[in-house]
């Protein structure tokens, strides 16, 4: 993309990244929830985000669906336009994480590119892949929204798994068999991870 802003400087801040950890007692860090429309992401990171602000941590949930009601919401499904709104929540997320926050980000985010744009964005150890891994039979035996109905049926086109790609991840930080594991294990063996990074000193 070409950079449209011109004759514009950074701002130095006063209150530095470590100082917001400081005051929160935490790293900030992006857990970027990937994989097919009713693998469990927004589930997932729900249950993540209530599961850290009991244990008084703050962290906030970037979520696809409430993100096109708002942000994103000039937005189709089209190529370009997943790639956009992937690059609008991956931008959002390094702010957040710039404040301290643990960023949960669930977006199906198809393609490998525009997850690694987000990685790149952050530091070493910052941006945590999490790979909900279901097959697309899985998903669609539980279309929560009937969208995979609809999408076999042609009345929505480009859907992701049927007609339009999923790129899974070579390479995740976390791996999760969605298919088999509750949303409760799956947060918990979340937890234990940032634990065992120390993220949550
Ligand atoms: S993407 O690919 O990252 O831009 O998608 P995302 O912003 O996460 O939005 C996914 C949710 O939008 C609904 N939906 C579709 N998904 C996939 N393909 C098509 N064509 C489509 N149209 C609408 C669907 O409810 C997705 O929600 P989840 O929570 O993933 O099931």
């Amino acid at each position: 993309t070409i950079n449209q802003s011109t004759n514009i400087l950074w701002h130095e801040t006063m209150t530095s990244r470590p100082d917001r950890e400081e005051l929160l007692g935490q790293k900030g860090c992006v857990l970027w929830m990937t994989g097919l429309s009713g693998s469990g992401k927004s589930t997932l990171a729900y249950t993540l985000d209530h599961a850290l602000n009991k244990m008084g941590r703050l962290s906030y949930v970037l979520d696809g669906d409430n993100i096109r009601h708002g942000l994103c919401n000039n937005l189709s499904f089209c190529s370009e336009d997943r790639t956009e709104n992937n690059r609008r929540v991956a931008e959002v997320a390094k702010l957040f994480a710039d404040c301290g926050v643990i960023t949960i980000v669930s977006f199906i985010s198809p393609y490998i590119k525009d997850r690694e744009k987000c990685r790149s964005l952050l530091g070493p150890g910052e941006f945590i892949e999490v790979y909900l891994k279901t097959s697309i039979e899985v998903c669609e035996g539980r279309d929560p929204k009937g969208l995979y109905k609809k999408a076999r049926a042609g009345i929505i086109k480009g859907f992701t798994g049927i007609d339009d790609p999923y790129e899974e991840p070579l390479n995740p930080e976390v791996l999760l068999n969605a298919s088999a594991m509750t949303p409760e294990e799956m947060a918990s063996h979340l937890l234990a991870y940032l634990e065992n990074k120390g993220m949550l000193q």
